[in-house]
């Protein structure tokens, strides 16, 4: 083999490991989340009237101000402990994901952040989280 058809290979071959690491990544979210599609187009079924936020925020103070703060800026008291970010639920990043998304991450959780779906089991419950999480997008 020539040295110039060596050196075609090496270089298609590294091209090929590119590109599988894209598409690799691409599959998740930026926050390395993997969201399946259906469950980010979720629409949400509790309506964010008073009720529903007061309940969401109850729910919030007794299951995830102790980390994400009691604003969402990813600053409670348990946050310092862990070796991630809690996130910032007030930037526009962050609320420009749709109910469903964030519905998903409160139910299953990843890594540090619980799963809800059993401490929290009221589906209706989880979706009113939601709706107060958005009264946390900065003004
Ligand atoms: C023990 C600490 C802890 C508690 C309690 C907790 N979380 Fe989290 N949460 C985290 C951590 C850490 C992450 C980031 C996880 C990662 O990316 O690996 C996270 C991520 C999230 C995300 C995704 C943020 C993003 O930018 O994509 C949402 C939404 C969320 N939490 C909502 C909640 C809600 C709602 C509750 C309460 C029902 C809650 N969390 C309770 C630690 C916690």
């Amino acid at each position: 083999m020539k040295t110039n058809q060596i050196k075609l290979i090496a270089i298609s071959a590294g091209m090929l490991v590119a590109l599988s690491f894209t598409t690799i990544s691409k599959a998740q979210t930026a926050g390395g989340w993997t969201i399946p599609a259906a469950a980010k187009a979720t629409k949400n079924p509790v309506a964010a009237n008073a009720a529903s936020t007061a309940e969401g925020k109850d729910l919030y103070a007794k299951h995830c101000k102790s980390c994400h703060g009691a604003k969402g800026l990813g600053d409670g008291a348990k946050a310092a402990t862990l070796d991630v970010s809690c996130s910032d639920f007030s930037t526009k990043k962050f609320q420009g994901t749709t109910d469903g998304e964030m519905f998903f991450q409160i139910s299953e959780g990843k890594g540090k952040m619980p799963a809800f779906k059993k401490t929290i089991p009221e589906a209706n419950s989880r979706w009113a989280i939601v709706n107060y999480m958005r009264t946390m997008a900065a003004k």
